[in-house]
């Protein structure tokens, strides 16, 4: 078969780039090769996110863009895929004449057969069928392309929460669980194909296993903790009020579990956290951040805000505000609520004016910036545990600063900071390559989204590995 080419665009979350992945992974026994340039593509797929209207507008002005493509090239399939695709079927189609077809979340494993419907009988296809059934199928990775040093592994799928502005039950259906073997399995084998690091997702990691009576969380983190050769793990999201105890004493107890957790606080008032159906307060949240900081003093804690709810007061705003001056975030991610379709809040009252949302965004941004930056410049001239993941892309931040070094890597510390650093060990090229391992960084200038820095090459001693001892360049 001669080989063709795939072009995907992603759009959205970590669940998306790991559907991507098992994509073309998929589409690999049809002799499809990834192709960076969409001229160039036989199939398009666009893998779309319908969490915000911002999201989901992206997805129809890029396939405004594959219109003139199609009508060059008649022969050229696209495909889209993902919770837009879920939630809209058909109707996709008819918005897109030119497309060729429509899969959901669940249909990533039928995608080859589609493709070659499609090749052979030049139909249009719309799969769109949803299952609780979790297919192991769709998790096999036999593949790491070279040189892949930290994976996603999906642990679970769905969400049974219900939060009042969110799609995500609606488009992605129950929470499932994995089986912990099979989980186990998968990264056995990511590791014995030289991957360091992994990234568990799901949308409630913290309820992993509880409807299936499974292990629990952090009973899966430990076992995932006695891997061999796996030097880091990290896990997204957690719902604040699933957050047990246990899961706080493992940032302690499993040395492999990066000191950074993302804990979505949504808004500081409890009238508003109440009507979002949170189902828990700003007083317990906070309360789960301390002991967070009691527990592991040196982890990152990242969340999420929502501006702009519908009835959200400016009593209830600077509630927020002064939520984020109480905790002081390591990173904040902040978002114009927008209504969404099948979510409960598009049928609330108290609708709040467009502009108004975008200067509480602005105001959210600017406070939070502030802690960011401020945090940023503490770890100058400290020593930081790096995975290394691959070369720096911010080659012309250095050259602002007229730094000249030759080979920049880039890789990330257990609090999740991104650090481009030079190795400065010139004596053998066996240890000049530091691709995948864990090396001790001095941390020379700091910006407000990554820190910069250099290494000796020196591998870090066990100790550091467990934090017992910081170590002195
Ligand atoms: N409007 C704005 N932001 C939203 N999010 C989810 N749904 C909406 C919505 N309708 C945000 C939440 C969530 C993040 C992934 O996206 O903050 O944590
Ligand atoms: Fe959406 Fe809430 Fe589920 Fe997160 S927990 S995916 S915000 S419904």
């Amino acid at each position: 078969m001669e080989t063709k080419y795939l072009y995907i665009n992603t759009i959205g979350c970590q669940m998306n780039v790991y559907d991507s992945e098992q994509i073309a992974r998929g589409l690999k026994s049809l002799q499809y090769e990834m192709t960076p340039f969409l001229e160039k593509a036989d199939l398009i797929i666009v893998n779309t996110c319908a969490i915000r209207e911002k999201a989901e507008q992206k997805v129809f002005s890029f396939l405004g863009r594959l219109a003139g493509l199609k009508k060059k090239r008649p022969d050229l399939i696209i495909g889209v895929g993902g919770c837009v695709a879920q939630q809209e079927g058909a109707k996709i189609l008819e918005r897109a004449p030119y497309l060729d077809l429509v899969f959901g979340t669940n249909a990533i494993d039928r995608l080859p057969g589609a493709i070659q419907a499609i090749l052979s009988k030049k139909c249009r296809i719309v799969d769109i069928e949803m299952s609780d059934q979790i297919k192991e199928l769709d998790f096999v990775t036999n593949e790491v392309d070279k040189g892949e040093v930290s994976r996603f592994v999906t642990i679970m799928q769905g969400c049974d929460n219900y939060c009042t502005y969110c799609v995500v039950p609606y488009v992605r259906g129950r929470e499932t669980s994995r089986d912990p073997k099979n989980i186990i399995n998968e990264i056995h084998r990511l590791v014995e194909s030289g991957v360091r690091e992994v990234t568990l997702l799901g949308q409630n990691v913290n309820s992993y296993g509880m409807k299936e009576g499974l292990c629990t969380f952090p009973e899966l983190l430990r076992r995932i903790n006695d891997i061999d050769g796996l030097l880091r793990i990290r896990f997204t999201t957690s719902h604040p009020k699933d957050l047990s105890e246990n899961l706080i004493h493992a940032f302690k107890d499993l040395y492999k579990l990066c000191h950074h957790i993302h804990l979505p606080i949504q808004s500081g008032s409890n009238r508003i956290l109440k009507r979002m159906n949170r189902k828990y307060t700003r007083e317990i949240y906070l309360e789960k951040v301390d002991k967070l900081r009691n527990t592991c003093p040196d982890i990152a804690i990242t969340s999420d805000i929502i501006v702009g709810f519908p009835g959200e007061t400016k009593t209830d705003f600077q509630e927020t505000l002064d939520l984020i001056k109480t905790v002081k975030f390591d990173g904040l991610f902040a978002f114009k609520y927008s209504d969404r379709p099948n979510a409960s809040a598009a049928r609330f009252v108290g609708k709040i004016l467009k502009n108004e949302k975008k200067q509480r965004l602005q105001q959210v941004l600017d406070l939070q910036d502030q802690f960011t930056t401020r945090k940023n410049k503490t770890l100058k001239d400290s020593i930081q545990l790096v995975l290394v993941e691959g070369f720096s892309k911010k080659q012309n931040q250095i050259n602002k600063q007229n730094i000249s070094q030759d080979v920049q890597w880039t890789g990330r510390t257990s609090t999740n900071k991104i650090v481009n650093f030079y190795n400065s060990d010139d004596t053998d090229s066996c240890t000049k390559n530091v691709m995948g391992r864990l090396v001790n960084v001095r941390i020379l200038q700091t910006f407000s989204h990554s820190l910069w820095g250099e290494t000796n090459g020196k591998e870090p001693t066990s100790f550091d590995l467990r934090g017992e001892k910081s170590y002195v360049a």
